[in-house]
């Protein structure tokens, strides 16, 4: 979808968010916000679209996203109207109308999922703002972001195997690469909430900061940031998510192969120059 253009404003606050994007010399900044706070933020269908909308359509300058919620949550997660009898809109339902639609059901998840995974890809890097409540899909877009940054009153609970369902929107493999399997366990089967002093030893948060700092906290890591290179921050994004599915032997190739091209990189610059 290169080229396409960014969500309007309009389409954005019919999925309950907000986007801005700041252009700074060494690279362009995309603030997403989660903007239903008399909801806690709670998402839909829509939300997780077009969340897949901006990261495909996003200026190719922007090497930082950061997500953050407005009003007292981070995000409640999935709005719970979406398993309301009779809302036609939800995949969900029309499921349950139609049993047989099994394929319909899985290609609307992956489109969800759409709306996570972009968060990954080696040419940005993604921050999480945590305030609140991070419930659900909210605990799992936190975690579908490179680091996350949590206030001191966020607390975080994959709600979603009390509710009959597994977690789904790209939240258990980082939790079970940050946490290890059978803390995953406990924590999606007790469906218990983490609070941001166990989530900080956990691993789930980088840093944890009192609430009136944390937006400071998220632009002093977003300058820090830019002051890597473009490429090579990418590169090296790349080779690091890489690195749990390869052996060292692998993983020294990996980075073999890289540096070649870094260097290759600066050797066509000079030839340029
Ligand atoms: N979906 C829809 N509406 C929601 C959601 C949600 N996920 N979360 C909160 N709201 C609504 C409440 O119904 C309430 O609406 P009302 O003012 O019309 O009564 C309003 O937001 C404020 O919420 P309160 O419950 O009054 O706020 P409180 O501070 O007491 O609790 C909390 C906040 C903890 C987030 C609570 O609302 C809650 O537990 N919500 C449901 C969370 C949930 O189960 N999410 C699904 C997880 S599974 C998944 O994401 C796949």
């Amino acid at each position: 979808m290169a080229g396409t253009a960014l969500p309007t404003d309009d389409e954005l606050a019919a999925a309950g968010l907000r986007l801005a994007v700041e252009e700074r010399p060494q690279g362009g900044i995309a603030r997403i916000t989660l903007a239903r706070p008399e909801r806690h933020n709670a998402m839909t269908d829509r939300t997780w679209t077009a969340l897949a909308h901006v990261g495909h359509a996003l200026p190719a300058s922007v090497r930082i996203v950061v997500i953050d919620g407005e009003g007292p949550s981070f995000s409640s997660g999935i709005d719970t109207a979406m398993f309301a009898p009779g809302n036609e809109d939800s995949a969900l339902n029309r499921f349950i109308r139609d049993p047989a639609g099994r394929a319909d059901l899985d290609a609307a998840i992956a489109g969800y999922q759409e709306g996570f995974l972009w968060l990954r890809r080696p040419g940005i890097v993604s921050v999480a703002a945590v305030h609140g409540h991070a419930i659900g899909a909210g605990f799992q877009l936190a975690l579908a972001c490179d680091l996350r940054i949590l206030s001191d009153d966020a607390d975080l609970c994959m709600k979603e195997p009390a509710l009959g369902l597994v977690p789904d929107l790209t939240g258990t493999k980082p939790l079970v690469d940050i946490v290890g399997v059978n803390r995953a366990l406990e924590l999606c089967l007790t469906t218990r909430t983490v609070g941001a002093q166990e989530a900080r030893e956990l691993r789930l948060a980088e840093l944890v900061v009192p609430g009136d700092q944390l937006a400071g906290a998220v632009d002093d890591l977003v300058t820090a940031l830019l002051e890597t290179p473009r490429d090579a921050a990418a590169a090296t994004k790349e080779l690091l998510l890489g690195a749990p599915g390869r052996t060292l032997e692998e993983q020294a190739a990996a980075e073999r192969a890289a540096q070649v091209e870094r260097f290759a990189a600066w050797a066509a610059a000079a030839g340029r120059s």
